[in-house]
């Protein structure tokens, strides 16, 4: 079966996860998520182009290289920027695959500026609370849509 490509971004300060208040993010580093979404991807025929950046730039420059390189889902987690980029919704909307919006945390069980999201309304769908597991469950997410065509 032929590989589908896909984008997992994170955003800013998620390459502190591991000591970065893990009572809230957990005890995982970004590289422990990253070795996860390789290994679940695999199991769903997707191969995984996984970066982190603490500047919009670089998600932005990401988003649009993706528009063309033949990437058919983005999973992003835009961290601080979710509540802040209008320029990275503009991105995201530009790109015309599959987008899934994710957090470790669940935002909304936390303070009122990170209920609202410039993505939500924009991807396909939103999956947070899980830890590390929200992007376990974005993959799936995105194997079910690309293999059943739903
Ligand atoms: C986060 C939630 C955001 O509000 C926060 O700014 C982050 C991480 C999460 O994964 O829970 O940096 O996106």
């Amino acid at each position: 079966m032929a590989t589908h490509n896909i984008l997992i971004i994170n955003g800013p300060n998620l390459d502190q996860l591991g000591s970065r208040e893990p009572e809230i993010y957990g005890h995982m580093t970004l590289t422990d998520i990253e070795t996860m979404c390789h290994a679940a991807a695999a199991k769903q025929d997707l191969t995984v182009n996984f970066m982190q950046s603490n500047a919009e730039d670089g998600i932005i420059a990401a988003i649009h290289t993706a528009r063309n390189d033949g990437t058919e889902a983005i999973i992003i987690n835009a961290a601080a920027f979710t509540h802040t980029s209008v320029a990275i919704r503009d991105a995201i909307q530009m790109f015309s695959g599959i987008r899934i919006e994710v957090h470790l945390s669940n935002v909304f069980a936390r303070e009122p500026f990170r209920h609202h999201s410039y993505l939500s309304d924009i991807v396909n769908g939103v999956i947070c609370g899980f830890g590390a597991d929200s992007y376990r469950l974005a993959i799936e997410a995105v194997g079910h849509k690309l293999h059943t065509k739903a």
